[in-house]
């Protein structure tokens, strides 16, 4: 069975992120797509601090729910990401989470299929989706769309419930996920995975 994991970065387990994320999940519930729901936004998610020892451990050397994330993460074929909005960009504990998630999970994230939410009441939420949705793009994630702004607006669930366009977003983000998924896998064993080159990482140490 396919499998989503949701990682909500907003410190309100029923807030307005968490609202747009559980659209989802009725979604993926009727599509036969297994999610398991992380909110980590009350956790003490610290940066990372290039270290360099996840290289070694194939984990982050801090334990804690990025290590819990990572084993999860492995197993699933998609990752959607949800934040709040905060001075215009996605809540630092979820990037700080994010970072490291990304930085230390030493599998290859290579065609599971991304996807990022946001939410604010009034603005920065253009530039919060963008900045989530780098995190998929230089990790060989695929990025499902949907017919729209994938964000909901509102200061309290309520006011995200009354978001119906931001709600109808999250379903037929849902829905292009689940298919996505699913096509890949199609895909995987008609085609096979295709080739990943790794030979070059120029860092341009001649100063050119
Ligand atoms: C520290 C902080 C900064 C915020 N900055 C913004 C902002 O830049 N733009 C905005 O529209 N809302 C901002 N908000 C409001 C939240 O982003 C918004 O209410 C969001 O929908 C809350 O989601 P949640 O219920 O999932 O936590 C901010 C809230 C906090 C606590």
């Amino acid at each position: 069975m396919a499998k989503v994991l949701l990682i909500n970065g907003s410190p309100h387990k029923n807030g307005c992120t968490a609202t747009a994320l559980e659209e989802m999940i009725k979604v993926f519930n009727e599509e036969g797509v297994e999610t398991e729901l992380l909110h980590i936004g009350k956790d003490d998610i610290r940066g990372c601090v290039s270290c360099g020892g996840c290289r070694k451990a194939g984990k982050c050397v801090f334990e804690d729910r990025v290590n819990e994330a990572a084993k999860i993460f492995e197993q699933s074929d998609g990752l959607v990401v949800g934040a709040p909005v905060y001075y215009g960009s996605p809540n630092g504990t979820l990037i700080s989470f994010l970072d490291r998630l990304f930085q230390s999970a030493s599998y290859s994230k290579h065609l599971k299929v991304g996807a990022a939410v946001v939410s604010c009441r009034r603005g920065g939420n253009t530039a919060s989706f963008d900045v989530l949705n780098k995190y998929f793009t230089i990790s060989g994630m695929p990025v499902a769309s949907s017919t729209y702004w994938n964000m909901v607006h509102g200061f309290t669930a309520e006011d995200v419930k009354k978001d119906l366009e931001g709600l109808q977003t999250m379903r037929n983000l849902a829905r292009n996920m689940a298919f996505m998924i699913k096509a890949i896998a199609d895909a995987k064993e008609k085609y096979g995975v295709p080739a990943v080159e790794r030979s070059f990482r120029t860092s341009f140490p001649d100063g050119k």
